[in-house]
């Protein structure tokens, strides 16, 4: 089994970016595996494409929870971390998450908007919206999620993408979906590498892998997972408890 930082991938759809992301995540030194792809609906794509790449995949939709978002999210959480994902990719996935999830797992969990946040967020009509504004350019943003905001989180990875005189949603949307490809590895590969710093809301991106870091850290998340701790001074407490020196 390859080494690297456990993702966990959460898909509705077609699975375009989860294709994108596994051939990434073949490709040697490529800082990440895929441990576990979720999907929230039976028919989506990309259950597929994580069935001919071996990758575990389960569906865990909201019906078999009485309709209650919450619940369904805190059954994604556990098994989530149940698998030791250290990082959460939303690949298309089509439902908002609930404050609890997104609060479960602190900056790291990513998402991929087809348009260039802050404009056109908050909606499933991204593209549609960019063309009805008559916007020249457009693109797609990875950004991290947080609690109480959608589409609003902090930017990791912008690509542009031209839109053209004859564009219709299909055309706009499908050279959008070429950048979303290079946008989700590329963001993927900067949060395992923990080349990723905050600054409030704004997001550093340090010139090399900060590979002493991303060990800990690493370890640090995945602990955190396991334990269901979601911040540092609560597995710190946790730790001391431990009286483990090695995770100091
Ligand atoms: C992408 O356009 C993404 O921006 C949006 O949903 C779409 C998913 O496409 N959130 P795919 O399932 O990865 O092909």
């Amino acid at each position: 089994m390859s080494a690297g930082v456990r993702v966990g991938v959460l898909v509705s759809g077609r699975g375009s970016n989860l294709e994108a992301l596994c051939a990434a995540a073949a490709s040697p030194g490529f800082p990440a595996r895929i441990a576990l792809v979720i999907s929230n609906r039976r028919d989506a794509g990309a259950l597929e494409i994580a069935a001919r790449r071996g990758i575990p995949a389960e569906v865990i939709p909201l019906g078999h929870f009485g309709h209650d978002e919450r619940a369904r999210d805190l059954a994604m959480r556990d098994r989530l971390r149940l698998a030791g994902v250290q990082l959460v990719v939303c690949a298309g996935y089509n439902r908002i998450l609930s404050d609890e999830f997104l609060a479960a797992f602190p900056d790291a969990i990513l998402n991929v908007h087809p348009s260039l946040l802050p404009a056109f967020g908050g909606g499933m009509h991204a593209v549609e919206a960019a063309l009805d504004h008559g916007v020249k350019i457009s693109g797609c943003t990875v950004q991290l999620l947080e609690p109480g905001i959608t589409d609003g989180g902090p930017i990791i990875v912008q690509r542009a993408v031209p839109v053209h005189e004859d564009d219709d949603p299909e055309r706009l949307r499908e050279r959008i979906h070429e950048q979303e490809w290079v946008a989700v590895p590329e963001a993927v590969r900067l949060w395992c590498e923990g080349r990723i710093r905050r600054e409030g809301r704004v997001v550093r991106i340090a010139a090399r892998p900060a590979r002493r870091t991303l060990r800990l850290s690493g370890r640090l998340a995945h602990m955190r997972a396991l334990i269901g701790v979601s911040d540092k001074s609560g597995l710190a407490d946790f730790a001391r408890g431990l009286h483990e020196p090695g995770w100091s």
